[in-house]
């Protein structure tokens, strides 16, 4: 009975651990209109791209701009949006450990040509 009562925990256990981080995958962790907020009207992003960022803003924009390529875009279509989120993303990673690598940025982030396309 003890046994049993055991690995009815056990599989209990696991199957809510594959639940929750199959959830996890499915939904990113900020919509696009949080990363807009969080990221760009803020002004966070103008930081990291003039390497004037701390080592938490830069993982904050990673984050960001990770979750913003999880996302769907409300038009255009998807392969060119991971393309662009793609790139910002890679490039937000890389200035998590070399604040100099920021400035790829300022050639990514363009407000007004992603918004034609995708918003
Ligand atoms: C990689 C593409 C991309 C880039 C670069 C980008 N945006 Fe956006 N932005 C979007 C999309 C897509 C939406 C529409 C989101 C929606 O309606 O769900 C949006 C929406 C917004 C909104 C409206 C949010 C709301 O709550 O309705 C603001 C404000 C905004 N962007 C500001 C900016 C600024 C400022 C920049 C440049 C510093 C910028 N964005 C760069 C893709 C982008």
């Amino acid at each position: 009975m003890k046994f049993l009562a055991g690995g009815l925990i056990a599989v209990v256990g696991m199957v809510f651990c594959l639940g929750a981080s199959g959830a996890g995958d499915k939904k990113p962790k900020y919509d696009i209109k949080e990363v807009m907020d969080k990221a760009h009207k803020t002004g966070l992003w103008k930081k990291v791209a003039a390497g004037t960022a701390d080592e938490d803003e830069r993982k904050e924009l990673s984050e960001l701009y990770t979750a913003l390529s999880q996302n769907k875009p409300p038009k255009g279509e998807l392969s060119d949006w991971k393309k662009v989120t793609g790139a910002l993303a890679k490039a937000a990673k890389a200035a998590v450990k070399d604040a100099a690598k920021g400035k790829a940025l300022k050639k990514l982030v363009n407000c007004g040509g992603c918004h034609k396309e995708f918003k």
